[in-house]
């Protein structure tokens, strides 16, 4: 997008932010991008152009080789504790002193609490939480204990401990799952940021989204396939984009 074209945008999308009370933030592994944290399915870079979900994110990778997925899950860790929150992260808290804001994530790294954000629903659960395998124990691993290896057991029972994150085949949260439909129903103004739209069913949030009555930005560099549908497009990164609109709404 041209700077003039992107300026415009900017300040349309800023006026719909303006006038909002309640307003739902829809995020994806691309907010957490400039924090060092690799994205999905980006090619070349994305964690799928590299890895086989169906090795690592899957409860059947889990049974078959567990040592494996654990290494994949502590050297993402790792990476997120390194990185932390960017601007992006800090201008959604920054946000909420504003405006009635529900973030609903797909992402698993924690980044938003980390950066104080309080409202936040995970979808895909959280790469600090682990649980066990076989009994109830589940715990919070402090960010600052990033320097794990090797498996995890239950301190209850012995049995593996897992990361307490959605693996394909398996449900999401129904706690979170609800908070994001009475956000959906509730809000102003909807912002979409970082996101590739593809996963389901946390891209059918979108898809309501776009068709609600409520105004949509997206905040992505790159075209989605709700990019054409959404009210507002932002053509740039989210540490950029997102101050940016905060910038807006406190002069
Ligand atoms: P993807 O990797 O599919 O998409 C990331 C998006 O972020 C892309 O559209 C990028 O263009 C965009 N992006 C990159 N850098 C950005 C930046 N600086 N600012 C804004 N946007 C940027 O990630 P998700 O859509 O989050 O599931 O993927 C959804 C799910 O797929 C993940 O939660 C994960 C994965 O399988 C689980 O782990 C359960």
């Amino acid at each position: 997008m041209s700077g003039a074209g992107y300026d415009l945008a900017l300040d349309q999308a800023a006026e719909a932010l303006s006038a909002a009370k309640r307003v739902l933030v829809l995020s994806g592994a691309g907010i957490s991008a400039e924090s060092g944290v690799p994205t999905f399915r980006e090619a070349q870079t994305g964690l799928w152009a590299r890895y086989s979900p169906a090795d690592l994110a899957s409860p059947e990778a889990f049974a078959k080789d567990p040592e494996r997925v654990w290494a994949w899950y502590h050297w993402r860790r790792s990476l997120i504790a390194r990185g932390g929150p960017n601007a992006g992260h800090h201008a959604l808290t920054e946000m909420a002193n504003l405006k009635s804001l529900q973030i609903v994530t797909q992402n698993v790294d924690g980044l938003h609490q980390a950066a104080g954000s309080r409202r936040v629903a995970e979808l895909h659960g959280n790469i600090w939480r682990e649980r066990c395998s076989a009994c109830d124990f589940h715990r919070l691993v402090p960010m600052a204990e990033a320097e794990g290896d090797g498996l995890v057991r239950c301190p209850d029972c012995g049995a593996l401990l897992r990361p307490a994150i959605v693996w394909f085949g398996e449900m999401l949260p129904a706690t979170a799952l609800a908070a994001a439909d009475e956000a959906l129903a509730a809000a102003d103004c909807v912002i979409v940021v970082g996101t590739s739209n593809q996963i389901y069913p946390a891209a059918a949030l979108v898809d309501r989204a776009v068709a609600g009555r409520a105004p949509v930005v997206e905040i992505n560099p790159e075209d989605t396939p709700v990019s054409r549908r959404v009210t507002h497009r932002l053509a740039a990164p989210a540490s950029r984009a997102l101050p940016a609109l905060v910038a807006h709404l406190t002069t």
